[in-house]
Order: C-alpha cells, then structure tokens, then sequence
C-alpha cells in the first residue's frame, strides 16, 4: 500500500517515511524543498534498506498532484508540506495562508478527484485557546494569535466541513479525516541519521540547548523563571519525534481499519516538563554543562500547556513510548554527528 507523504523531506515528514516503511507501506513523497534537502530522504533509505519515491513539486500545483494520483495506486495521504514558523507568519500572513490554506484545499479537492479520501492533517496544539486547566483535551474551546497558528485552524475547520457535506450528499465514500495535533516535537532518530534542521539560529528550545553544546551558540537564554510553573520557566509536553512519526503509522492504520469522520487526536505526552527540567536532563544525561542565563519573558509566551494523551490510545491505539532522556540522548547524537545539518 502506498502513502503519499507531502511535505516527506522535513524534519516530521523524514521521521515518519521510516516508521511507513518499517511498517510495510510504500511511500511516495512530494516535497518542494523550501525547508529541506533530499539528502534526508537518502538517509531514510539507508536507515530502513528501502526506497522512497521523491517528485519535487508544490502541494498547491494541481497538475503535479493529478500527474501523482493518476501514475500512482494512493491508499491515504499524510500532509506535512506547509510553513511553520509563528514569527515569520506574522511579517508574511499571506504566504503562510497561501502554502498552509490553499494548499491543503488543492490537495483534498485533487483527492476527491480521484477518489481518494483518506488523509492525515499536520494539525497543532497551537489551535487551543489559552487555558487554565490543564491538560488540554481536544473539546476544549479553540482560538490562535498568529497567522501560523490560524492556518492550522482554518484547514481544521475546512476538513470538518467536509464530513458534513459527506452527510448532506450521502457519499458512498465518506472521507477520513485525522487531525493531529502535535504538542513539542523534539529529539531525532536513535541513528542520528536524521533529525531537525533548522535554517539560522534555532527559535525553539531543543536545537537551540544542542547548538549551545556544540559550542555553535554561545549560552541559552531561559526565556523567563517567574512564571506561575514548578520552577517559573515555561512547560511544555515535549514528544520524541518517533513517537510523533509513529502516531501517524497508527493513525493510517486506524482509517484502513474503518475510521470515519474527522477526527481531532492530541499527540502529546500527557505531562509537562519546564525549560530548566529539559535543560538539566540534557545535562546529565549527555554530561555536557549547558551555560545559561535567565532573561525576560518571550512576547506571546504562554506559562504552560500540555495534552491529555487519552484520545489518541482509544481511537488510534496509540501512547509515547520513549522519555525524556531519549528524547535529549537523541537530539544530541543526532548534533555531533551532524554539526552543520544535512550539509
Ligand atoms: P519542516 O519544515 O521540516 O517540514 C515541512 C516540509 O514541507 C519541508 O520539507 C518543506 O520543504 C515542505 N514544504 C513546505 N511548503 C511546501 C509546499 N507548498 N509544497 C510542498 N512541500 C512544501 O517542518 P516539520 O517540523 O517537519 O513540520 C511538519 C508539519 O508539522 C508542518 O505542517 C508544521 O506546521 C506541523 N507542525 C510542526 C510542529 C513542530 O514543532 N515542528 C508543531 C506542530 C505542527
Ligand atoms: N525557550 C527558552 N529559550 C529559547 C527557546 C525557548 O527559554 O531559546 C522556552 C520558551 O519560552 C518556552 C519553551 O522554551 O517556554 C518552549 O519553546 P519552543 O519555542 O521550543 O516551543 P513553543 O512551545 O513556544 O512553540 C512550539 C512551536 C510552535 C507551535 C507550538 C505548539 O514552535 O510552532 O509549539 O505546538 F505552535
């Protein structure tokens, strides 16, 4: 069974190519290229022995995606391919509405075409209202800040209005929608072969501790300690990446077996770990001194979030397997093996 992975090259997309593979699908990425290289995907092949089929294109050119579907068997689609960083998003709103809304508009309206109505949605926890109880269950209110973050909404919404017309038209073949709302990806492949990697000076937490203890960056700024959390820095559900890859695994496995509708699930951990917590547990267990200083708040930061986990085990069957020391062991394999990225 073959999957198209669009937006496969990345950090999530080439993560998940190798749970698809070692699972026994087939995999065809499209990718444009504007945030990765296909060296990641030669890396996938070497990792699981297997070959991935690449086309570089756009999500939102429709010939390629009609020239795709009709060469290709498609069983489901996992749609990574979109921009994904919330400052960029607000100097640049429409090109974030451009290649996140109208892409994934192109592409279900490309799928119906050819019937094919599976798909797996790279949503994230970005879409909750900011919340005092915690944690975040997906019926809780929804609400953004930032263009990024309205995006993903707005193509959530777009799919749920497609299970409603789906009723209204009594399609035959109803489509299958999982909307996965992923809390703080972080870590690599245990290989080290892949991982994230990012353009510039890193914005989140994780690459930025790596590239302080590779000696690229000079100290961590801990973004405030007076929040109302264990220990005043920020709390975050961070998630090892292969789990985050294999959610999806069991998300397409959950459709084939008769998963209908829209279906919002959290990938989270269900638990939070604050900025210092991570930092020292990438100290001890890497043994590595991470140099630090606590400076002001990040504008648009919140104290803490993080998701319940219990959707995602009854629907998908799925739960986080790997802890944070994985999580921090891996990140830092995949840097010093890595010290410039895929180059
Ligand atoms: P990434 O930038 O590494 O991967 C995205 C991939 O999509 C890249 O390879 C890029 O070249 C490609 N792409 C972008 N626009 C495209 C287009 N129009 N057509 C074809 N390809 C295109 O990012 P990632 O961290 O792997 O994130 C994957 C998805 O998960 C994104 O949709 C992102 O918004 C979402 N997400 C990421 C995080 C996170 O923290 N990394 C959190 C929540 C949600
Ligand atoms: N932090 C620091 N110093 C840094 C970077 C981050 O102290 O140099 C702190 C932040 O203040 C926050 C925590 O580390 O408390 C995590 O910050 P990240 O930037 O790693 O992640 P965010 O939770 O802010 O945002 C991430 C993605 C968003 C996505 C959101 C929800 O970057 O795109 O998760 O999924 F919307």
């Amino acid at each position: 069974m073959k999957i198209l992975v669009t937006g496969g090259a990345g950090y999530i997309g080439s993560h998940t190519c190798v749970e698809l593979l070692n699972a026994g699908f087939d995999v065809f990425v499209l990718d444009n290229l504007s945030n990765s290289k296909t060296e990641s995907l030669r890396r996938v092949e070497i990792i699981t022995g297997k070959p991935v089929t690449f086309v570089q294109g756009d999500v939102r050119d429709r010939e390629c995606l009609k020239a795709i579907f009709k060469a290709h068997e498609i069983t489901a689609v996992i749609h990574f391919a979109g921009l994904k960083a919330v400052g960029e998003s607000c100097e640049q709103p429409l090109n974030y509405y451009d290649n996140n809304v109208y892409g994934s508009i192109v592409l279900a309206q490309e799928m119906e075409k050819a019937n094919i109505k599976k798909l797996v949605f790279s949503s994230s926890a970005t879409v909750y209202k900011e919340s005092a109880v915690q944690p975040l269950t997906e019926d809780m209110p929804l609400g953004t800040t930032n263009p990024y973050g309205a995006s993903k909404l707005m193509v959530e919404d777009i799919f749920r209005d497609l299970e409603v017309a789906d009723k209204l038209n009594n399609h035959s073949l109803p489509w299958s929608i999982t909307l996965l709302r992923y809390f703080n990806p972080v870590g690599a492949h245990e290989s080290g072969l892949i991982g994230e990697d990012p353009n510039g000076v890193p914005n989140n937490l994780m690459p930025f501790i790596s590239q302080v203890a590779i000696g690229k960056l000079g100290q961590l700024s801990i973004f405030g300690d007076d929040y109302p959390t264990i220990d005043g820095t920020g709390v975050r559900d961070y998630i090892h990446v292969v789990d985050l890859a294999k959610g999806h695994v069991k998300a397409v496995q959950a459709m084939l077996n008769g998963l209908t509708g829209v279906n919002a699930i959290n990938l989270g951990s269900g638990q939070g770990l604050s900025v210092l917590q991570l930092v020292e547990a990438f100290e001890s267990e890497n043994n590595i001194a991470i140099k630090r200083k606590i400076v002001g708040r990040r504008a648009g930061d919140i104290a803490e979030y993080f998701g319940s986990a219990k959707k995602a085990k009854k629907l998908i069957n799925w739960q986080t397997e790997l802890d944070v020391n994985a999580m921090v062991r891996d990140s830092w394999y995949w840097q010093s093996k890595n010290p410039n990225g895929y180059e």
